[in-house]
Formats: structure tokens, sequence, C-alpha cells
């Protein structure tokens, strides 16, 4: 056995993590290639990967070795083709695939009777069925060789409800679900399928949509902990990792102190 530091170690593993043009899915990348492992990322714009690559390739040309690499890729999760071409990609310049981070992911905030069909269908298919096309396309990839992990990004608003949020809520408790069934479907084939279900955590994303700015997160100005993508990487780091080779199926929630609000499934 592995002594216990490399355990937590993703050298030498390549990964593939949507939707990390900014946010969570960003901070996921830089921390898994500065850890060793090659990383692909995808976004919808070529323009707004690139740059996250251009980060990641600057920093493995400074480590001299030890930093992994980094290829930026366009890709709509919504569209199969679009993501079949992601890992043609990844497998072609890698030469394989180890790890899956579905993090990809939108939401607006509405009432439930002010959400058109398209608005929901729109949500319900960049969360869910972008997870259903990215973990069918890499399946057979990530149970060759030594096996694989999938980490899927819910939500807390996923486990519980949450108000103007149903659309979103349905989507991420169906990723829950369907990180559950794929865990016990492909535990055979040594692919483990974990969950990180976040918080309030301070991103482009949420700032947009909960018109709270990273400056106002810095300053102290809102009311409770918020969390940092690092932070999320962190958890996504771990269950990537063989150190959470005995964990498969489960959702993780990081969201900080409760500040009097319930925990999840309490
Ligand atoms: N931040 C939070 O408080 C929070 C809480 C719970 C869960 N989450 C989940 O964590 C994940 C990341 O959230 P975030 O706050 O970091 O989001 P974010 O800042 O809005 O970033 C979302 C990322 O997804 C990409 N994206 C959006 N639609 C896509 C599509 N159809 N195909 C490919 N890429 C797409 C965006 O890039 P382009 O615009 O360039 O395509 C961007 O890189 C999401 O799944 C979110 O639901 C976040």
């Amino acid at each position: 056995m592995s002594a216990p530091a490399d355990r937590f170690s993703l050298a030498g593993d390549v990964a593939v993590i949507t939707g990390a043009s900014s946010g969570i899915g960003r901070a996921i990348a830089e921390q898994f290639a500065a850890d060793g492992a090659d990383v692909v990322v995808c976004s919808r714009e070529q323009e707004n990967v690139d740059p996250v690559a251009d980060g990641v390739n600057e920093a493995a040309e400074a480590a001299d070795g030890d930093h992994g690499r980094c290829l930026a890729v366009e890709c709509d999760v919504t569209d199969r083709d679009a993501v079949d071409a992601l890992v043609e990609a990844t497998v072609e310049e890698f030469g394989g695939l180890d790890v899956l981070v579905n993090n990809a992911g939108a939401s607006f905030m509405a009432g439930f009777e002010d959400i058109s069909e398209n608005g929901w269908k729109t949500i319900v298919d960049i969360n869910l069925h972008g997870t259903f096309h990215c973990a069918q396309a890499a399946g057979e990839h990530l149970a060759d060789g030594d096996g694989g992990a999938i980490v899927n990004l819910a939500s807390v608003a996923g486990q519980r409800a949450a108000q103007y949020m149903s659309h979103y809520g349905a989507a991420k408790a169906g990723v829950i679900n369907l990180t559950e069934t794929l865990a016990l479907e492909w535990a055979g084939r040594d692919v483990r399928v974990n969950c990180i279900a976040p918080g309030f955590v301070a991103t482009p994303g949420v700032e947009t949509q909960m018109g709270v700015s990273a400056d106002e997160v810095e300053r102290g100005d809102v009311d409770r902990r918020i969390g940092t993508s690092e932070e999320i990487a962190d958890v996504a780091r771990f269950l990537a990792s063989d150190a959470a080779s005995y964990m498969t199926g489960e959702t993780v929630a990081a969201q900080g102190v409760p500040q009097g609000e319930q925990l999840p499934n309490q």
C-alpha cells in the first residue's frame, strides 16, 4: 500500500473538469494540476477557457516536471456530440481518462409559477443531462486500467428545499440520485462515483444569481460565512484521490457553519 500522503495525490492522473472557465471548476482544475494531474477544462466558449489552460501551463513550465499540463476544449455539456469530442480529445492528448468532474452548472432565481417551460428545461439540461452525457461518454475510459472516479457537483438545494430554486433543486436532486445509482452499477468496473453538495460559495455565477459580490463577501458585508471555490476544490481533490477509495455513492455537503439554519437531512 502506498504511503498515506501519496494516497491524497493525483499525480499522473488525467482529469476532465467541465465548466472550468470560472468559479469552482477553475479552482478544481488549478488544484488538480498543481497536484500533478493533467487536466482538460471545458466551457461553452473557447476564449473563456483558454486563459485557464494558459495559466496552468505557465505554472507547469515554471515547476519543471511536478505540475500537470492543461488542454482547453470548447464543449457545451448539453450537446452529446460535443461531449464525445471532449472525451476523444482528452484520450488523444493524454492517453486516457481517470477522473471526471461534472461541474458545469447554472441557475436563476424565480418563483415556481414564474419559471417558463424553456427556463425549466434549460436548467435541467445543463445540470442533469450534462452530467448524464459526460458520465456516459467517459465511462469506458474511466473503467480502463486502475479504475476511475467521478465527482459530481450537486448543491444543498438538491438535498432540501430552497426557495425560488425549484428547477435547480430538482435537477441537483437528480444528480444526487444518479450518483448513487451509478456508484452501484459501476462498482464492479472499479469506478467510484461521489458528489459534493456545496452551500453558498462566492463565484462569478453566484454573484450574478444572488447579487452578492466577491468584494462584499471579503469585507464581511454578508451575515453568514460564505465558502470559497478553493474550499470546494479541496473536497473534490479528496474524492478524486485514492484517499477516498472506500467511498462511493456518497454526497458530501460542504457548507460551513450553519448559523441558525439546519444541516441537510435534519
Ligand atoms: N457557487 C455556489 O454557491 C454553488 C452552490 C452549490 C452548487 N454549485 C454548483 O457548483 C458548480 C459550479 O458553480 P459556480 O458557482 O462555480 O458556477 P459559475 O461561476 O457560474 O461557473 C459555471 C461554469 O460552467 C460553465 N458552463 C455553464 N453552462 C455550461 C454548459 N452548458 N456547458 C459547459 N460549460 C458550461 C461556465 O462557463 P461558460 O459560461 O464559459 O460556458 C462556467 O465555467 C455548478 O454545478 C453549481 O450548480 C455552486
